[in-house]
């Protein structure tokens, strides 16, 4: 076979036959990297299954009818830790392929060794380590307390060795740490490259394809925050989770940002202890238990991850600005949305920003997507902005138009029913979110606000300072 070199962007797979600085699929920068590969005959070409491996391929499959009847019946195991079940929809499926990425040092290997403890009650599992040795992987597993007559570790880093090895084990589960330190001795490149990290997954994702095996394999996230390796890696896996959270602060979560058995919306929350990972079930009693009391800049927030009203805490601190454009910061926060929320304020109410650093945070490590916490981020802004303390007990959701006008968020019951559960008493809603029949619990206040304007009157001097 003859040797051919090119360049692929290790962001998007785009293939080049001379190196480029830009890419000009995705428009990343210095993203090429040389790669070697044999030049396929035609013949062999036609029995190429990378992309196919997707959908079993039956012999003689014919187009069908479209039809309710016969749905397929997904078998799942549990993995004894429900926050990861929830993420994948339930639990793992059986012949799925699961893709687990996040940086180092969050928990990966962490988690998948605890997992083994319940999924080895009824099930093989293999666990292929290529970073680090069985000493290594006993010990913590000691340390986490794991142990089971049906787990089995090896240390091989030559993907068609673990596959052959485990034709004899026969194992449930396979779980693969990582992906990037795998190799396809076929393979002309070095392992960790993007030809490599596709060839090693695509053994994987055919034994679980075709035996039924399910596989969970991990992958590093380069500084971007995108797995390292290809974008073709998250096409060939049924289920990609990231697992994200500030290293420094005990918070993590997953989300599953694909998942072909479940919804993509939910997320997993844990607590890295000595113990390794706990479940929070309960995340909002752990976000707000080192709430500030009584100080201007912070107000609650009530959004909602997956299917679940979570209440989180955000801070907002301004200070007349030294530089000559001011500075700002947004952790947790996008900083686009942040910027909007600003120039509102700014434009509806007059509060001059444009002269101020803006810091913004949400306590506990947590990031919000959802347009649910503007009023809670506008009221946090102005408190800190007139120095006035947000009463405790407020709560505020609701999303924020250019015009300064508060929008309706979906699910306010939920949300109303969650704050008041842990202690709100006082909840800013927008005017349209409420309907008739929308249950208040009793000793709850709702404060509606149409605009901007109606949540000034909650930022006066005389009503905050109660005490
Ligand atoms: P690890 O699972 O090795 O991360 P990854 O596989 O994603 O690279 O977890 C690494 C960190 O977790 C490590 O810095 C130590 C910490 N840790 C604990 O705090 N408690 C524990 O019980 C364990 C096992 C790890
Ligand atoms: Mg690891």
């Amino acid at each position: 076979m003859k040797q051919k070199k090119i360049y692929v962007c290790t962001e998007c797979d785009q293939q080049s036959p001379k190196w480029l600085g830009k890419c000009p699929s995705c428009g990343s920068w210095n993203t090429f990297v040389e790669e070697t590969f044999e030049e396929v005959s035609p013949s062999a070409k036609k029995e190429n299954t990378h992309r196919s491996m997707l959908v079993r391929n039956d012999e003689d499959s014919a187009p069908q009818k479209l039809s309710w009847d016969e749905l397929p019946e997904y078998i799942r195991s549990n993995t004894g830790i429900s926050e990861f079940d929830r993420v994948l929809g339930g639990g793992l499926v059986e012949g799925s392929a699961v893709l687990l990425s996040g940086e180092p040092g969050i928990g990966k290997s962490t988690l998948l060794l605890q997992i083994c403890a319940a999924l080895s009650k009824t099930k093989t599992v293999l666990y292929v380590t290529g970073e680090e040795s069985a000493a290594q992987l006993s010990m913590r597993a000691k340390r986490l307390g794991v142990q089971g007559e049906r787990i089995y570790v090896l240390t091989e880093t030559n993907a068609q060795k673990v596959i052959s090895k485990a034709e004899k084990l026969m194992p449930d589960i396979i779980i693969v740490d990582s992906i990037q330190t795998m190799y396809h001795v076929e393979s002309a490149s070095i392992p960790g490259s993007v030809t490599q990290i596709r060839e090693c997954a695509s053994i994987f994702i055919n034994k679980a394809k075709t035996d039924g095996t399910s596989v969970i394999l991990v992958g590093h996230v380069n500084k971007e925050g995108t797995i390292a390796g290809p974008k073709i890696l998250e096409h060939m896996v049924d289920t990609v989770l990231y697992f994200e959270g500030e290293r420094r602060q005990n918070f993590r979560i997953i989300r599953a940002m694909k998942n072909r058995f479940g919804s993509t919306n939910e997320i997993g929350v844990f607590e890295m202890t000595d113990m390794g990972l706990s479940e929070v079930r309960n995340p909002s009693e752990m976000l707000l238990a080192d709430r500030p009391q009584k100080t201007s800049g912070n107000c609650a927030v009530c959004v909602i991850e997956g299917t679940r009203p979570i209440i989180a805490e955000i801070q907002a601190l301004c200070t007349p600005t030294v530089y000559p454009a001011p500075r700002r910061m947004s952790t947790g926060i996008d900083f686009n949305r942040l910027a909007l929320i600003l120039a509102v304020l700014e434009k509806r109410l007059g509060l001059r920003y444009s002269s101020n650093d803006v810091y913004l945070n949400v306590i506990g490590g947590i990031r919000i997507d959802e347009t649910a916490s503007d009023i809670g981020v506008a009221m946090a802004l102005i408190s800190s902005m007139r120095d006035i303390a947000i009463s405790d007990d407020l709560l505020c959701f609701g999303e924020l138009g250019l015009s300064g006008e508060c929008r309706a968020v979906m699910r306010a019951e939920d949300r109303i029913k969650e704050s008041a559960r842990l202690g709100f008493r006082k909840i800013v809603v927008p005017y349209r979110a409420l309907t008739q029949s929308t249950k208040i619990p009793d000793g709850v206040e709702i404060i509606t606000a149409k605009s901007i304007f109606d949540i000034l009157p909650l930022l006066r001097k005389k009503e905050t300072k109660d005490d």
